[in-house]
């Protein structure tokens, strides 16, 4: 779902059997062709292909709004957006962190040269846990760097009122929370800083980008001058780099961005049907909190334990079905970190498949997936 290699996955067929179209976890949406290229005329007319041209302010500006957020900077990428974030806001020592996330979300601490504390997370949101967030406060601690899993929210609340008492700053990693809401206000609104990918897996993208959202006036000002070397014209003001997003990535965000209510709408009718079709099947659902407007960003499925995850990723993948263990592994036993285990996160690494989802995906396409795993359930249960 996340990286190439999930979408050039190639399938087993079964012996014999008829050849089916693989499914991947995911098909990237393409807007039609003459609408991304309407923006690319714009490009070609103004000769302006990167360094904050029109498009790039434009779609800058129609998040902003979209969002009803103070200030959004677009990024190069995801990875970019979470590492400028956490210099922005002068992130120094340690930094309370999830271990059920992308492994961007650890990396880009080690990449400041913070270290990530992993507390575990909330077996039903898939969220970090605020109840253990306070035990793992020291005086060294300088933030709450927290995933909205799935573009489920993370308890805001909670997280916010420990923020306050200890004086630490906060960042959600809202990767996947593009366009969701809670409480009727955009999930981006929480926290001192939140960090978006438009990566071409993402359910909005510029085939590579991202962006971040600050609250502070002053933190968007030193974001601007770190994704662009750290100088403005001949005066160096701060050591920066290359983090901007080009006309050409920009002009695929602007002709998207029309599409994305009809995506969503088609998501959850997806999500609606998977529910379903997948009726009686013993499978566990992570729990979205109430008050949420949610994406339908993904359909993740929880399975009993590792033996029958492994199981039914092979008999699905046997079909030319593939599913995607995500997030996995838990990030608390990255090989360049250390952790005291969180078992929650190890339990949910180990049991998580995201199933299929994109638009366009066709009813049949459903039903065979839907049919795939009714259809390895009866097996393994007469075993
Ligand atoms: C939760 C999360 N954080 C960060 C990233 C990094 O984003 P990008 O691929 O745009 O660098 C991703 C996706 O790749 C992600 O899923």
């Amino acid at each position: 779902m996340n990286k190439p290699e999930a979408n050039s996955a190639v399938g087993d067929r079964p012996e014999g059997g008829v050849e089916q179209e693989p499914i991947y976890v995911t098909r990237t949406f393409l807007p039609p062709r003459e609408e991304y290229l309407h923006w690319l005329d714009k490009a070609y007319a103004s000769h302006v292909l990167t360094n904050n041209g029109p498009i790039h302010k434009e779609l800058e500006e129609s998040l902003r709004q979209r969002f009803q957020v103070p200030h959004l900077k677009l990024m190069a990428n995801g990875t970019l957006a979470l590492q400028l974030a956490i210099r922005a806001l002068g992130l120094k020592g340690k930094v309370i962190t999830t271990p059920f996330s992308y492994v961007a979300t650890t990396s880009a601490i080690l990449w400041e040269g913070c270290e990530p504390v992993f507390v575990d997370i909330d077996p039903k949101t898939c969220c970090i846990d605020p109840n253990l967030i306070e035990a793992a406060i020291t005086p060294d601690t300088s933030a709450i760097l927290a995933t909205h899993v799935y573009g489920i929210p993370c308890d805001v609340e909670a997280i916010n009122t420990i923020a306050k008492k200890h004086g630490l700053k906060v960042i959600y990693d809202a990767a996947h929370a593009f366009d969701v809401q809670y409480k009727g206000r955009s999930i981006l609104q929480w926290g001192d800083a939140s960090t978006l990918s438009f990566h071409a897996t993402k359910l909005f993208h510029t085939v590579e980008g991202g962006a971040v959202v600050l609250h502070d006036a002053e933190a968007d000002h030193r974001l601007r001058l770190l994704r662009s070397f750290g100088h403005v014209h001949d005066e160096h003001f701060t050591l920066g780099m290359n983090a901007k997003m080009s006309e050409v990535h920009a002009a695929m965000g602007m002709a998207i961005l029309p599409h994305m209510d009809r995506i969503m709408a088609e998501r959850k009718q997806l999500t609606l049907r998977y529910d379903e079709l997948l009726a009686g099947a013993p499978v566990e659902r992570p729990v979205v909190p109430a008050h949420t407007d949610y994406n339908y960003a993904y359909y993740p499925v929880i399975l009993r334990d590792l033996a029958i995850r492994e199981a039914l990723l092979s008999a699905l993948a046997a079909e030319g079905i593939h599913g995607r263990r995500y997030f996995f592994p838990s990030l608390d036993t990255l090989p360049y970190v250390q952790s005291k285990p969180c078992p929650n996160s190890h339990a949910l690494a180990d049991r998580t498949i995201c199933l299929p989802l994109f638009n366009g995906m066709e009813v049949d396409t459903q039903q065979r997936i839907a049919q795939g795993i009714q259809s390895f359930f009866k097996l393994a249960l007469q075993h």
